[in-house]
């Protein structure tokens, strides 16, 4: 006899998580000119994170043509996995057979499953650029890789090659390497092209695995400029994983959005690669949910809907340039110089605050963003980033 369960006391409490946990403190906080620089969504100049034109006019679509919603398997929607990969890599789009995709659950499901299946190809151990998204080492944590961290970026608020190179050059056979495509989060600090040419012939040399997570493309400098060194590293290497988010391209945050796709010597590879990486995402989610993807793939196969897309695109990139130049205008404030954010890119930078003053800037003037200095410059308009910077001024003085 067992007794009576007790299994779940073998369980340690864990905290939630601190990103997340930011949006229910700041749905609770009353004041009215309370400022929302915390999970990475897009906001208008007016603060709302509307749903695009483009998806709501393919929607109505899907509505009127889906005729059922009967399994596909777990590579998804196919027609949006492809539709997706000239804007990603190029006009060769498989590079002669050689990449090839299938729908995930958002970007994450994409690195989830990148991460799985470089653990079952032999990697062992992932090296990769501090501060990142926080979710990335409790990905990799949690299938037990090891890993090992190098600097991001310098404290000018440039990033580091030298890092990166030493990272790879002294890296050892069952090594990866995890790199931002663009957009870095949380830094705002992206690789030159010179520096991807650097990274692309180090990869190359060395044989370290590359993973590259791109959950951006499009919020930076323009969709082709954001993939410019992603194409570059690709040019290079015999095989790689990209992790890719149409969650903030397309605002589909949660209906979660995303595409895995792998680049193999030759196209036997590549089937045996996404013979395993099937197997993995049917043990994990069976299959990928539909609507978003779907949406997508309306909207890239018709021309005046992807026009209608990438205007839309072009604003937010517009609006967010805007507003990190009015960031670095204000130069230095307190202790902080805000100049490097005007050369950073998409949602994110990282300012040099203390967890005090974090707190500070959310108790004292309801300006909420994350523990490590993280701000989301979308939340920013120009009618609360004077408040904002007098606050950070205030609290870093
Ligand atoms: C973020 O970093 O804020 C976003 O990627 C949202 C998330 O899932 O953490």
């Amino acid at each position: 006899m067992h007794g009576a369960a007790i299994m779940l006391e073998h369980l340690d409490s864990q905290p939630p998580d601190a990103l997340l946990a930011l949006i229910k403190l700041h749905a609770a906080d009353e004041r009215p000119d309370k400022i929302d620089l915390g999970v990475g969504v897009y906001r208008t100049g007016q603060g709302d994170t509307p749903v695009f034109a483009s998806i709501k006019a393919a929607e109505q679509r899907l509505v009127d043509i889906q005729d059922s919603k009967s399994y596909l398997g777990p590579e998804g929607d196919m027609g949006f996995v492809n539709a997706l990969m000239p804007y990603i890599f190029g006009r060769d789009a498989t590079m002669g057979g050689r990449i090839s995709g299938m729908q995930t659950p958002g970007g994450t499901g994409a690195v989830r499953l990148a991460a799985a299946l470089a653990q079952k190809a032999g990697v062992k151990r992932l090296h990769m650029g501090v501060p990142s998204w926080p979710n990335h080492a409790q990905i990799f944590g949690d299938i037990e890789l090891e890993f090992v961290p190098f600097e991001h970026a310098k404290p000018d608020g440039s990033a580091n090659l030298d890092a990166v190179l030493g990272a790879i050059r002294t890296s050892q056979p069952g090594d990866a390497v995890l790199l931002h495509g663009c957009c870095h989060n949380p830094t705002g600090v992206d690789y030159g092209a010179d520096d991807w040419e650097a990274i692309g012939d180090a990869v190359a040399e060395t044989g370290i695995f590359p993973i590259i997570d791109t959950a951006y493309h499009g919020l930076g400098n323009g969709l082709d400029e954001d993939v410019a060194g992603l194409r570059s590293l690709l040019a290079k290497v015999p095989e790689a994983f990209i992790a890719y988010s149409c969650d903030k391209n397309f605002g589909m945050y949660r209906d979660r959005v995303g595409a895995f796709y792998v680049l193999a010597k030759d196209a036997d590879t590549l089937d045996t690669a996404f013979s395993n990486a099937n197997a993995l995402a049917r043990a994990s989610w069976s299959m990928p949910p539909d609507h978003g993807a779907a949406a997508v793939r309306i909207i890239l196969r018709d021309a005046e809907l992807t026009q209608m897309w990438q205007d839309e695109l072009d604003q937010m990139r517009e609006r967010m340039r805007q507003v990190r130049a009015k960031l670095a205008e204000a130069g230095q404030v307190g202790s902080v110089d805000l100049t490097p954010l005007g050369q950073q890119n998409g949602l994110f930078s990282v300012l040099p605050v203390t967890k005090e003053q974090v707190v500070q800037l959310r108790e004292e003037h309801g300006i909420y963003m994350a523990g490590s200095g993280r701000i989301n410059v979308a939340g920013l308009t120009m009618g609360n980033i004077e408040k904002f910077v007098s606050a950070l001024g205030e609290v870093t003085g």
